[in-house]
């Protein structure tokens, strides 16, 4: 049933080439240049005409929901707002019927996730959903929405449920941009051929593994990590800190990585690993420069790279390397490595990856 795999958790991160080609699969039609969403097609005039999306969502979904806000921004150009759900529906929150809620929940089953919905359609928003499970709660109680089409998850860590959120999302931030006249035909199609390059590309990130265990092993032992990222990548920090503390229990936080001399700066020491995404598309000049701030305190820097980098090579301790691809893609790829490191790390030491403690694949109380 793992497939030859020790764990569910390793097994779906070595899924995630064919679950974001599943994903994608039948909705993207390179040669005619066409996204066919029947969820958006549907409600196209109501979607594309939101004055603003909210995007309502709990843990490694939320942290999609981010990726999603930058790339519905850029392509699309409609305002974005990303709430904890929990948060969100004990606010009292302003919605107005030109809202376009979008609940992102891999199980479909998230309470507060639920809830944040309910509030919505009550307040008269278009509520849209991107689940995983078919016929899920919150599939079925949603106005329209988009399956992600990544198969069973059944590690709690989740992750191909992750790269599949995104891939929905972008699919749906092109299909609007196209719509609006957003982003130009050129750009539209450029950004479908290289979404078609993207699965094959992350089979390359995969081959990391051994790497990221010669890491994993190194760091494995610390009490503390940091992650940072900028832009596209910030949200890819955010889960890579996420996931290394739900199955090692290691503690770790993920910071957008200007905001690091804002405080977390003064927990570097020469104990301290800091994982960096500095992919040379978006702001890679600025990494740099974050990068050696952190070296210059000796921390010690894992740095996701794009192949062939040579700058970063000279300050990082480690690097790892994941294929070239258009900025708002990268943590398509850029995610695997950090999903690989806590997987290792988790194993080195012990635990319990497939079902951490205190951890439930949903969460259906509040
Ligand atoms: C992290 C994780 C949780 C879930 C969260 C939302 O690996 O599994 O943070 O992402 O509980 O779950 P869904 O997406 O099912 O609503």
């Amino acid at each position: 049933e793992k497939g030859g795999f020790d764990h569910f958790m390793l097994k779906e991160i070595h899924e995630q080439p064919n679950a974001i080609s599943d994903t994608y699969r039948g909705r993207m039609l390179v040669e005619q240049g066409l996204i066919r969403m029947a969820g958006v097609d549907d409600n196209m005039e109501r979607i594309a005409n939101a004055k603003r999306f909210i995007i309502v969502a709990c843990g490694t979904s939320w942290h999609a929901g981010l990726v999603a806000e930058y790339i519905l921004e850029d392509l699309a150009r409609i305002p974005v707002e990303v709430e904890y759900a929990s948060e969100f529906r004990y606010r009292n929150p302003i919605i107005t019927e030109n809202d376009v809620v979008i609940a992102i929940s891999q199980s479909g089953e998230t309470a507060d996730t639920m809830a944040a919905i309910k509030l919505a359609k009550e307040k008269g928003a278009f509520v849209f959903g991107v689940c995983n499970v078919v016929g899920s709660s919150i599939s079925r109680e949603t106005n329209a929405g988009a399956y992600t089409h990544a198969g069973p998850e059944i590690g709690v860590a989740s992750t191909k449920a992750f790269t599949t959120q995104i891939t929905v999302l972008t699919l749906m931030a092109l299909k609007l941009g196209k719509f609006k006249g957003t982003i130009s035909i050129s750009d539209f199609q450029f950004h479908l051929q290289e979404m078609e390059r993207i699965p094959e590309k992350v089979k390359q990130a995969l081959k990391s593994d051994a790497l990221i265990q010669e890491i994993a092993d190194k760091y494995k032992d610390a009490t503390n990590c940091l992650y940072l990222g900028r832009g596209y990548n910030f949200p890819v920090a955010l889960e890579g800190a996420l996931k290394l503390k739900e199955i090692s229990y290691i503690h770790a936080e993920g910071y957008p990585a200007a905001e690091m001399k804002h405080g977390p700066i003064a927990l570097i020491d020469e104990q301290m690993p800091v994982v960096v995404i500095a992919t040379k598309k978006g702001h890679y000049e600025k990494v740099v420069s974050n990068i050696q701030e952190i070296k210059s305190r000796k921390g010690k820097i894992i740095a996701i790279v794009t192949e062939g980098d040579e700058e970063v090579r000279e300050l990082a301790d480690y690097v790892v390397e994941v294929p070239e691809t258009i900025e708002s893609l990268t943590p398509l790829l850029t995610t695997i490595p950090l999903q690989l490191l806590s997987y290792h790390i988790a194993v080195m030491l012990g635990k319990n990856v497939d079902q951490p403690r205190n951890l439930a694949k949903s969460v259906t109380v509040e």
